[in-house]
């Protein structure tokens, strides 16, 4: 695997970051004008009417046990390919990241209503164990195959002012390399009617839990203190505990975690809303919404940062399998398994909150995201080409990156050039 530490990778041409990456011609035809078809974005979804463009990235310098990693991101926001290359360098000096995934195993809830005897019913269900574990294996025989499976149940009882007794029964099934919600779902459905017939109840939901705790992937780093500076590590833990305390902060500092997990879940076709309903409910389960990493000194004084989140993703079946861009981001990760996919997601997320932290707790974030925003600004305004560059440079030069102004500069260099 070439080393992912490519210096000039940023000041490089497309075609020479197309070069750098080893792509095969039909690859860049595919990123570069072809990404999604009408034909087929017209089978992914309803009502389709067009494509909505995003820009692909590659995040460099990542190295996660032991391997290299090019990081494909899509996303609008300048600044995020940046930050997290930038702080995977700082990363990298030190050994790079650790990161690990739990097994694939989804939670699937069937709620059942109108139990008479919630614990009878409980009693009834853990009994039919290797009957509900049977049934839930004989919806997903490939996914069996390959090992995977139904793998336990759990009862969790309620009670509701408005509906009464509930009983909810967790699947645990173990989705092998797919995001797994068709498969959870499936065992779900089949399951209900035999769970309703077992306890008396009636069923209602029956649908997989974005709360995938279960599948937990982490992801940990250690930053030098000579590297960053005693004032820099000093603020990233001040940060840290602003962010464990402060629900306020604690949303912002974990978005800017998945500023690098969505990016990459999009790149490759991930459920990001699932991955972002999960992340934020865990980052909640202890009864208040705080921040997903932590950041703490060790006896050298180095910075130690380690961040846990669940992450339900797949390199298999779904949106990830039909969407060519899709493929070509998981040829250029070269990931075996949806563990890996989701260790190396929680690297970038890590990697990302550095970033973020590193300069919020030294020169701010407006310093580098006003010369990308500038462009996009200028872009607003109606340049195009070189024009870009140049518009959005004097913005940054006039300390004045507004609309306006940036559209003054384009009539004026519309006027000149004419
Ligand atoms: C911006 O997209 C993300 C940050 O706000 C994250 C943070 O404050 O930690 C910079």
């Amino acid at each position: 695997m070439a080393s992912s530490r490519i210096s000039g990778f940023y000041n490089a041409s497309i075609p020479e970051r197309h070069a750098r990456l080893a792509l095969s011609q039909l690859e860049i035809q595919t990123l570069t004008r072809d990404g999604l078809t009408l034909e087929l974005a017209d089978r992914l979804i309803e009502n389709v009417v067009g494509i909505y463009g995003l820009p692909f990235g590659i995040a460099t310098n990542f190295h996660i046990n032991g391997r290299e990693y090019f990081i494909p991101m899509v996303i609008e926001e300048p600044s995020v390919v940046a930050g997290a290359s930038h702080a995977a360098k700082l990363a990298r000096d030190t050994g790079g990241f650790t990161a690990s995934a739990d097994a694939p195993v989804m939670i699937g809830q069937i709620q059942l209503l109108d139990i008479k005897n919630l614990d009878a019913a409980r009693e009834k269900i853990l009994g039919a164990r290797a009957e509900i574990l049977t049934l839930a294996n004989s919806t997903a025989k490939t996914i069996v195959e390959l090992g995977g499976g139904a793998r336990e149940i759990e009862v969790r009882l309620f009670r509701d002012s408005r509906v009464g007794a509930m009983l909810v029964l967790h699947l645990l099934f173990d989705v092998r390399d797919a995001m797994g919600a068709n498969a959870i779902n499936t065992a779900c459905e089949t399951l209900a009617p035999f769970i309703a017939e077992l306890t008396g109840g009636n069923v209602n939901l029956r649908i997989l839990s974005n709360l995938a705790d279960k599948r937990l992937a982490r992801a940990a780093c250690r930053i030098s203190r000579a590297e960053l500076g005693e004032e820099v590590v000093s603020g990233i833990i001040a940060a840290q505990a602003l962010a464990e305390i402060d629900p306020y902060r604690a949303a912002t500092h974990n978005k800017g975690i998945m500023n690098g997990i969505d990016a990459v879940a999009l790149a490759t076709a991930q459920d990001w809303r699932g991955i972002e309903a999960g992340a934020h409910a865990y980052a909640a389960r202890g009864g208040q919404y705080r921040a997903l990493t932590n950041w703490e000194r060790d006896s050298n004084g180095d910075l130690i940062g380690s961040l846990e989140l669940p992450l339900a993703v797949g390199i298999v079946g779904g949106t990830v399998a039909a969407h060519p861009v899709a493929q070509i981001a998981l040829k250029l990760l070269n990931v075996q398994s949806a563990q890996e996919l989701a260790s190396v997601m929680a690297a970038v997320g890590l990697a990302q909150n550095l970033g973020a932290l590193r300069a919020l707790a030294s020169e701010g974030i407006q310093a580098g995201h006003m010369e990308l925003h500038a462009r996009q600004i200028a872009i607003a305004a109606g340049a195009a080409g070189a024009q870009i560059d140049r518009i959005a440079e004097k913005l940054v030069e006039e300390k004045n990156v507004r609309l306006s102004r940036a559209k003054e500069l384009v009539t004026q260099s519309v006027t000149r050039d004419a």
